[in-house]
């Protein structure tokens, strides 16, 4: 896709997103069970090998945002996939063990409103294996392929955010909702900061019911989308969907991956938002790695701005008043927004 085609007045609708009132980050209470630190070690520490690592298969089904009524809207055709095979058994212990590991858990581990414990912002020199597997060119070409647009992480604080949830928090299996009134949310309805997700289940979920991801359509009726087993994945736009995770029950622990990602080009509308991530993260890292991503997306729009301007003058072309006006426009919005997300 050229880089003018994109940039256009048809871009999609700003989305509100719905995030907490208060972001300061806070530290869970309860500690993490000794038996998932114990069970999550490895003999040996592997790097990531996409052909040893990377096991996929692809989604049996893709559902569009034209299926769910919103046509046009977000950044690709694509809404979310059911669950689809992606890593394979020891590169998901290799991912636990960096999660389990002792650095981690002393400087990434926060709560939320939403989550009891999550473990964020792990980083390359806590977390290679996790970091270099979401960097790979094979699981990014896998991940951009089914969501129908090329990605990237966010920013490398958003590699990794795990959602760790242990028996004692949930609610067991025989108390378990009947079929017809499992409306039970682990999160509220949102929208999520970054354009696409991909959710991989760190867990074996044998026994466990519920789990999925409900979305609203555009006419206000509610999907479900089955949830990711271990191993498995599922890509989903989020920031353009309006959406909840619903409780899961039975199962011993049930620990997610949650990447983000926005779009490789430049030249692709980012409605990136902070709203969510600012109570669960450390601010100064989030700020720092959003800034510059955001700078290099400027400079990348602006050098081919100029490129073209200067192609146009040599051309002796005219000088195109309206198409200068909506690029200032789009650049002055896109500036505008991160002075509202850099909020002391
Ligand atoms: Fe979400």
């Amino acid at each position: 896709m050229s880089a003018t085609q994109v940039i256009t007045p048809t871009a999609a609708p700003k989305v509100q997103h719905v995030g907490q009132v208060t972001w300061r980050a806070t530290r869970p209470t309860e500690p993490i069970p000794q038996f998932l630190i114990d069970e999550a070690k490895v003999e040996t520490k592997q790097s990531f090998d996409a052909k040893q690592h990377l096991r996929y298969e692809p989604p049996s089904k893709i559902y569009t945002m034209k299926e769910i009524g919103l046509e046009g809207q977000g950044i690709s055709p694509v809404a979310v996939t059911a669950p689809f095979q992606l890593f394979t058994e020891e590169a998901i212990k290799q991912m636990r063990a960096e999660i389990f590991s002792k650095p981690v858990l002393d400087n990434c581990l926060y709560m939320s409103e939403f989550v009891k414990s999550t473990v964020r912002g792990m980083g390359s020199a806590r977390a290679p294996f996790t970091c270099d597997a979401w960097n790979s060119p094979e699981v990014l070409a896998k991940v951009s392929e089914v969501a129908g647009i090329e990605l990237v992480p966010a920013m490398d604080y958003e590699i990794a955010a795990i959602n760790i949830s242990v028996n004692d928090q949930t609610i067991p299996i025989f108390n378990a909702p009947k079929p017809d009134e499992d409306e039970f949310p682990a999160f509220a309805w949102h929208r999520d900061s970054y354009p696409f997700v991909c959710v991989t289940m760190l867990s074996d979920c044998v026994g466990m019911t519920g789990g999925e991801t409900a979305l609203k359509t555009a006419w206000g009726e509610i999907m479900k989308v089955r949830g990711p087993a271990m191993g498995t994945a599922v890509v989903m736009q989020g920031r353009y969907i309006e959406h909840q995770a619903l409780k899961a029950f039975g199962g011993r622990e049930r620990i997610s991956m949650v990447t983000s990602f926005r779009a490789k080009s430049p030249h692709v509308i980012d409605e990136c938002v902070l709203t969510g991530v600012r109570p669960i993260s450390n601010l100064s890292e989030l700020y720092s790695q959003y800034t510059q991503y955001r700078l290099e997306v400027l400079e990348e729009r602006i050098r081919d701005r100029l490129k073209k301007e200067q192609r146009s003058a040599l051309a002796k072309r005219d000088f195109d008043i309206a198409g200068a006006r909506a690029f200032l426009t789009q650049q002055k919005e896109f500036i505008e927004s991160m002075i509202e997300e850099l909020i002391e």
